[in-house]
């Protein structure tokens, strides 16, 4: 099939790849022009693990191309993916201007019946105004489908080619035979394609992601308790999850969820709800308890220092809001480095993947260590703010030796309680005992 995808972010970059992988012809659009050059020349633009591979054979054979012209984009797809920046603005709500520019700008180009398609996550209601967008300069017959995606950064090609579900919103008879064609390769497992009606389909996609920000936020309070009452949230979190309606997944606890999507879509339907003259009280409190969480750690490291952080020396590894990302949106990394600096205190950072983004952003507030031991140099103590796999496992003597005590606030419970305690390490972490 002829597939179009406007805007090479995250979201249409992977998904650009992932068609072209399926032996679709995909031209990408951007206005980026440096961006366009890039990736016509064969540089990938973002880190996604198994993401580049894809993209240089597709670039290779042919199926893939990129272009600043909107124009040769509307003109080559018989499927049109917006899948454009959709910031919070100042009241929380989704800014809708880089989709609504485009759909204006559809409108005076398309000659022929297409299938429009919002990717990016936009609130209940947008279909309709982008149809009405579109509609203003044209008589073509077309459709507008909202389709959302539901991918991981760090596993996104897995999860744009073995979906657990696909959610197509359309009430368009013609819409429909199209998209189920497009995405039958991607569900021969059995998994299923969910067709409903456009506003479904966009609330679908706020609803998932907020009752995981919900599991998480609860989590993270049942930590808090189970170290007010001695209880170990390890234990809590296995005995709960094992429960099928409950599931294992997602109720890690730690300091607080981050990334691109779920604080902006948590905040987003909270004000959709504003608008619609109702108050959700749980994602208010979703809300609360993460923004507290993300300082979790900071009570229990200035009470080990007698509430004086002046002149201390920190290792903070992980600043990425996960693992396997070098996105650092909203990561609970910067959080606990603005709190430490705040208080007088100096920190040394690693990440593998995100120490460039986090140059970039706050400079010199902080200094960079070539790998996780340097790090470690003189340091009064090791904060963990990220779970990446290569701290799992560390070098416990050498990391003994480098810091000035053998103390580690942990953030995401990467270490067993007792082992540590073996080691000699005073070790605190969420939710168990210290
Ligand atoms: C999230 C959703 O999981 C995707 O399904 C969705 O498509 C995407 O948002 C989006 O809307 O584009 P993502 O933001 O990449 O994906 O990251 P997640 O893996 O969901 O993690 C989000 C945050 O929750 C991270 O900060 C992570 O550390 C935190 N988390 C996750 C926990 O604190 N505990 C957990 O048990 C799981």
């Amino acid at each position: 099939m002829k597939i179009t995808v406007v805007g090479t972010g995250y979201v249409g970059l992977v998904t650009g790849t992932c068609f072209a992988e399926t032996g679709n012809d995909v031209v990408c659009v951007d206005i980026d022009v440096n961006k366009v050059n890039k990736l016509s020349n064969g540089q990938i633009t973002i880190y996604e693990p198994g993401l580049e591979k894809l993209f240089e054979r597709n670039l290779k054979e042919g199926r893939l191309h990129f272009t600043t012209s909107l124009a040769e984009g509307a003109k080559h797809g018989e499927v049109i993916f917006l899948a454009l920046p959709t910031p919070p603005g100042e009241d929380g709500s989704a800014d809708l201007s880089y989709i609504l520019r485009v759909a204006d700008d559809l409108g005076k180009i398309i000659d022929d019946y297409k299938v429009i398609i919002d990717k990016s996550t936009v609130p209940v209601g947008t279909a309709e105004l982008v149809q009405a967008a579109i509609a203003k300069h044209t008589t073509q017959p077309f459709d507008v489908v909202s389709n959302p995606e539901f991918l991981r950064e760090g596993v996104a090609v897995d999860d744009f080619m073995k979906p657990d579900r696909v959610v197509i919103g359309t009430r368009s008879e013609r819409a429909r035979k199209v998209m189920g064609e497009l995405f039958a390769p991607f569900v021969r497992q059995g998994n299923p394609i969910l067709f409903m009606d456009e506003k479904s389909a966009e609330l679908t996609k706020y609803a998932a992601n907020s009752f995981l920000a919900t599991k998480i936020s609860f989590m993270n309070e049942i930590a808090i308790l189970c170290e007010k009452l001695g209880a170990d949230v390890d234990m809590v979190r296995r005995g709960v999850g094992s429960d099928d309606r409950i599931g294992k997944r997602f109720l890690f606890p730690g300091i607080g969820y981050g990334g691109s999507c779920f604080p902006k879509d948590v905040q987003a339907l909270v004000k959709s709800s504003e608008d619609a003259n109702y108050n959700f009280k749980i994602l208010n409190a979703v809300m609360d308890v993460n923004e507290r969480q993300k300082l979790f750690l900071m009570p229990k490291i200035s009470a080990w220092f007698d509430n004086d952080l002046k002149g201390k020396h920190f290792a903070l590894w992980g600043l990425a809001f996960k693992p396997n990302t070098d996105d650092i949106r909203e990561a609970p990394a910067l959080y606990m480095i603005d709190a430490l600096v705040e208080a007088g205190a100096t920190v040394a950072v690693f990440d593998p993947e995100a120490m460039a983004n986090v140059k970039r952003l706050i400079g010199d507030k902080v200094t960079y260590a070539a790998n996780q031991y340097e790090c470690l140099t003189n340091a009064d103590a090791l904060v963990i703010a990220t779970e990446w796999s290569v701290f799992r496992t560390p070098d416990f003597e050498k990391i003994g030796n480098s810091l000035n005590n053998k103390l580690i606030f942990d953030g995401r419970n990467l270490f067993d309680v007792s082992r540590m305690e073996e080691l000699g390490y005073h070790y605190e972490s969420v939710g168990r005992a210290a």
